[in-house]
């Protein structure tokens, strides 16, 4: 279970979340949907504290940790987060002096202090489960957009994160490369990763998320299970949010 509780983050005077409390059950995937601007990255980033939120509290597991302005957050304590966090980003962001089989194994041998042999052996297991055992020792900047996102993906979890965090894992492929990225984010969800994704895709988080949280400006504006904010929102800005995505689709969920 992840639970953010009253999480306030400012970037100077300017406040960018504000009093976001949501609750992840584990297992399942949450899509953060809505406008640009809105605060879907800065919160993914809050979850794994690349950012430190300016108040409030995360809890992830056993490990809660609070904030508040004039309280420092320890090293200490953001590493027993983050180690349970993995991150996709839109952009992939593999090394790229490091073939496809050593981008996996990279923290487990240096972060995690694993065996190259035993971290070989997850890390293939990783690229087999993500449909690139074939590209192995291939150069990053020999796969396509869809190929180096599914290494990135293997790669986020090789240390068997609590939770997988992507931020717009899709919105720099073409319709047929992010159809791959999909069918394995699908894949993993079915075996019950827990994901939180931001997207714009609003089919991918139609086909792959449990629940979605809508946010705008900064605050949620609805939260509901994904059958229900896309089928049947309350609120009247959820409504038009979805509508002007697709204005005569229903989504078939
Ligand atoms: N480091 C920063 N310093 C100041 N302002 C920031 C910083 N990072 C983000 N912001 C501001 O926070 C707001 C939310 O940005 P964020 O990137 O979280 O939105 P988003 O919902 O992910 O948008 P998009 O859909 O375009 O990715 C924006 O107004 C942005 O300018
Ligand atoms: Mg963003």
């Amino acid at each position: 279970m992840i639970e953010l509780s009253n999480i306030e983050k400012r970037f100077g005077e300017a406040v960018i979340l504000k009093d976001i409390s949501i609750r992840i059950p584990e297992g399942s995937v949450t899509a953060l949907v809505g406008p640009s601007g809105g605060g879907k990255s800065t919160l993914l980033r809050c979850i794994n504290l690349l950012e430190i939120p300016t108040s409030g509290a995360i809890r992830l597991g056993e490990e809660t940790l609070s904030f508040a302005p004039d309280k420092r957050t320890s090293w200490q304590a953001i590493q027993k987060i983050r180690r349970q966090t993995g991150m996709v980003f839109q952009n992939f962001q593999l090394f790229p002096h490091q073939t496809a089989i050593e981008n996996v194994m990279e923290g487990l041998v240096t972060v995690l202090k694993w065996p190259r042999e035993k971290a070989r052996e997850r890390a293939s297991e990783l690229l087999t489960k993500v449909g690139m055992s074939h590209k192995t020792d291939a150069w990053p900047s020999t796969l396509s957009g869809g190929q180096q996102q599914r290494v990135a993906i293997a790669r986020a979890l090789a240390p068997s994160p609590r939770v997988l965090l992507c931020d717009e894992p899709t919105s720099a492929l073409d319709p047929e490369l992010s159809a791959e990225v999909v069918d394995v984010l699908g894949r993993l969800a079915r075996e019950g990763t827990t994901m939180v994704m931001a997207t714009h895709d609003l089919r991918l988080a139609s086909k792959i998320a449990n629940d979605v949280v809508f946010l705008e400006a900064g605050s949620v504006v609805e939260t509901g299970s994904a059958r229900a904010i896309f089928n049947a929102p309350e609120r009247e800005r959820t409504k038009r949010f979805i509508s002007t995505i697709n204005a005569a689709h229903t989504y078939d969920i």
